[in-house]
């Protein structure tokens, strides 16, 4: 999580969605971040600003002209304290006055001094996010660099159905770490595969191994963060889609294969982190198989290599990142299948080292390049890990 030691203005403006940005305060603090509140006199009519003071830990301030706490210009120095600022829920007038820089209370003087990156978070009645003149004003704030988060539809607390809902507590925390992380990957497609595999023996049985999906959703997690159109093709595991993340899910090797393989020339680059089964049982039994006294063979058939096809097919200009995982003779089995795949750099673990590998949260990579360059990093989370992966993609890129 990249808020621990941001300070973060979080501005609540006077809509029913106001109280939402109470969880929201609370859940930057948990994050690390330090959260100063400003509020319209609106927003106080739909929730108490000692709400903020109890859960920022901060005074929260709400009239430009009050003498009792301030020192300095206060509206100048929350402006230059904060890492990020945030208007959340952010009002049609809110969002039209900072579209013309009009600076007429606590808040808008305040967004008008900042220098930080700057968050909106829409939230009204459909009708009046719909209206031209709302749309006309976001579109400027986009094109000044504001980052604005797109409001969820359905049943609004007007009675009304449509846009206009403040999104959840996590889109709204993803959207603020997202505008304090560089965008280095702006314009690029990514594609990222995940997770086990699962190869049927019957209805009720498969063969798979003990992947967890973890390093896989990291990397699909911080290429979306740092900007990328992330495709995530995902075999079956317990994790939530990351933010901003589009997932396609499957079950087999060959599912993989076909939902890998048509998206393919799309990508910018490819980063084959699943653990695909190379093998499958030959016949999959159309009914639950029954156990009898003798031992049962099952015949197994090899399974496409996803990953040797894609080298084949790498376009110009296209990259592609490999995984091994090994239990003995790692390097060496890692570097034969980074020449026999065609790939641009490999990620080799071992199942061997403590903290690497399956299901854990951390990572010991050896990352081998097709130049002939290694490097080993220290154990480090697997977030970490995507990092660095993703930052070596980016330098191979140049
Ligand atoms: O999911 P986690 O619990 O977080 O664990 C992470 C991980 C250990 C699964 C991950 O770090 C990892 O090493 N993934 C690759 C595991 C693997 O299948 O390695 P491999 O050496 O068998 O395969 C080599 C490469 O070929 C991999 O990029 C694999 O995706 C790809 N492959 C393999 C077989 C196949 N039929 N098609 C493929 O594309």
């Amino acid at each position: 999580m990249r808020l621990a030691g941001k300070t973060v203005v979080l501005c609540v403006t006077g809509g029913i969605a106001a109280y939402k940005a109470a969880d929201l305060t609370s859940k930057l603090r948990h994050a690390g971040a330090a959260v100063r509140v400003l509020m319209t006199e609106s927003a106080t009519q739909f929730i108490s600003p000692m709400t903020f003071e109890t859960l920022s830990g901060n005074r929260t301030v709400v009239d430009t002209f009050d003498r009792n706490f301030a020192w300095e210009v206060e509206h100048i120095s929350l402006a230059k304290a904060a890492d990020v600022f945030v208007i959340a829920p952010a009002t049609a007038n809110v969002i039209a006055k900072a579209a013309h820089g009009i600076a007429d209370d606590m808040v808008t003087t305040t967004l008008l001094a900042t220098k930080a990156p700057v968050v909106i978070a829409p939230a009204m009645n459909t009708g009046m996010y719909d209206n031209p003149v709302t749309q006309q004003n976001l579109q400027t704030l986009r094109m000044r660099g504001f980052h604005i988060i797109d409001p969820a539809a359905g049943r609004l607390a007007c009675g009304d159905t449509g846009r206009g809902k403040l999104p959840d507590t996590p889109v709204l925390i993803h959207g603020i770490e997202r505008a304090l992380t560089p965008q280095d990957l702006a314009g690029l497609r990514v594609l990222v595969t995940a997770g086990p595999t699962q190869e049927a023996m019957d209805p009720v049985r498969f063969l798979s191994n003990h992947s967890s999906g973890k390093m896989g959703y990291a990397i699909a997690a911080r290429a979306a963060m740092r900007g990328a159109a992330v495709t995530l093709v995902s075999g079956p595991t317990a994790l939530d889609t990351p933010a901003g993340v589009q997932r396609v899910d499957i079950i087999s090797a060959r599912d993989m294969y076909d939902a890998v393989l048509s998206r393919a020339d799309k990508q910018d680059m490819i980063i084959k982190a699943a653990a695909v089964g190379d093998y499958r049982p030959a016949q999959a039994a159309p009914e639950k198989l029954k156990k009898g006294d003798d031992a049962l063979t099952v015949t197994l058939a090899r399974n496409p290599d996803i990953l040797a096809a894609l080298g084949q097919r790498k376009r110009p200009g296209q990259l592609l990142c490999g995984f091994a995982m090994e239990t003995q003779n790692l390097i060496d089995n890692a570097e034969s299948k980074l020449r026999r795949k065609n790939c641009d750099m490999l990620v080799a673990n071992s199942l061997r080292d403590e903290g690497a590998g399956f299901g854990t949260d951390t990572n010991i990579a050896t990352l081998l390049f097709a130049d002939g360059r290694r490097e080993t990093e220290p154990i480090m989370s697997k977030e970490a890990l995507a990092d660095v992966i993703l930052d070596r993609l980016i330098a191979l890129r140049q």
